[in-house]
């Protein structure tokens, strides 16, 4: 990993390859290596980006609460960093809310979008206090009692248990105050469905078909209201479809990525590439 200091605290990063920038945003609870598999599929012909979030993976936390619009901040500054003007910004469940206030804080820096696993609704006022709960559980016991409790949701439940133990291992590798403060910026997002009209940029929008945390009918719902997005489905793969479906993630990817000629794609209102 690299590390940069932004927004003057230390972020680990991945900076592999060469070729158009794409901007890995993991999700929670889990930090950076949840792209492995992305980073060997695409850093042949692109420059891939993939940092662990502060406060996550061996990124500082920084001093006091954060919120998704922090987050945000920090993408953009380590793209200035990196001397990157855009990216095609690819974000999972938290790295999609993340995504999000890219899009309204700096969506300058975004030249296409992938909203995977993610939705645009803000959380109810019983997931708020869901959330505070966790963080809680997540400061009093640590990690391993976040990993109990997210596991069952994170993978479906034919995911082999090599793969349950690899994302266990990644969970339990992150700060208890990191997690905690990751479930509090979530509980405080805004809601960004009115957003969803303003993307004027390529969007793909992917989901794990047993995705129990952020169902296909959460993906519909943007699909529906993004112009011109594509919506995939990966057959068997739950939240973390691109950790277990690795192969069928990155062929979406990969097709999203390469430019088309002329026509649209499919997709509500029409392809734009
Ligand atoms: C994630 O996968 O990033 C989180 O589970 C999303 C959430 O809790 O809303």
């Amino acid at each position: 990993m690299k590390i940069a200091t932004i927004n003057g605290i230390d972020i680990a990063y991945r900076d592999e390859g060469a070729g158009q920038p794409i901007l890995f945003i993991h999700a929670f609870p889990v930090h950076s290596a949840i792209w492995d598999h992305q980073i060997a599929a695409f850093s042949p012909h692109h420059r891939v980006i993939a940092p662990d979030l502060r406060g996550l993976g061996a990124s500082a936390r920084g001093s006091g609460a954060t919120s998704l619009d922090q987050h945000a901040d920090d993408m953009a500054a380590l793209l200035d960093h990196l001397a990157i003007e855009n990216a095609t910004v690819a974000g999972l469940s938290m790295g999609g809310y993340i995504s999000f206030a890219l899009w309204r804080r700096h969506r300058e820096r975004v030249a296409a979008l992938i909203l995977a696993d993610t939705r645009a609704g803000a959380d109810s006022e019983e997931g708020r206090q869901g959330r505070e709960k966790n963080a809680r559980l997540a400061e009093e016991q640590g990690p391993s009692a976040i990993a109990d409790q997210m596991l069952p949701k994170l993978l479906s439940p034919n995911a082999p248990a090599a793969l349950r133990d690899q994302v266990r291992a990644i969970i339990e590798s992150n700060d208890r105050a990191g997690i905690a403060a990751a479930l509090r910026a979530m509980a405080a997002r805004p809601d960004s469905t009115p957003l969803l009209a303003t993307i004027d940029v390529p969007t793909l929008v992917i989901v794990g078909a047993e995705d129990a945390l952020t169902p296909p009918s959460e993906a519909e719902a943007m699909f529906n209201a993004i112009p011109g997005c594509r919506l995939a489905e990966i057959p068997g793969a739950g939240h973390l479809s691109n950790v277990e479906a690795p192969e069928a993630f990155n062929a979406e990817v990969t097709e999203f990525l390469t430019p088309r000629q002329a026509f649209g794609v499919g997709g509500g209102g029409g392809g734009k590439w």
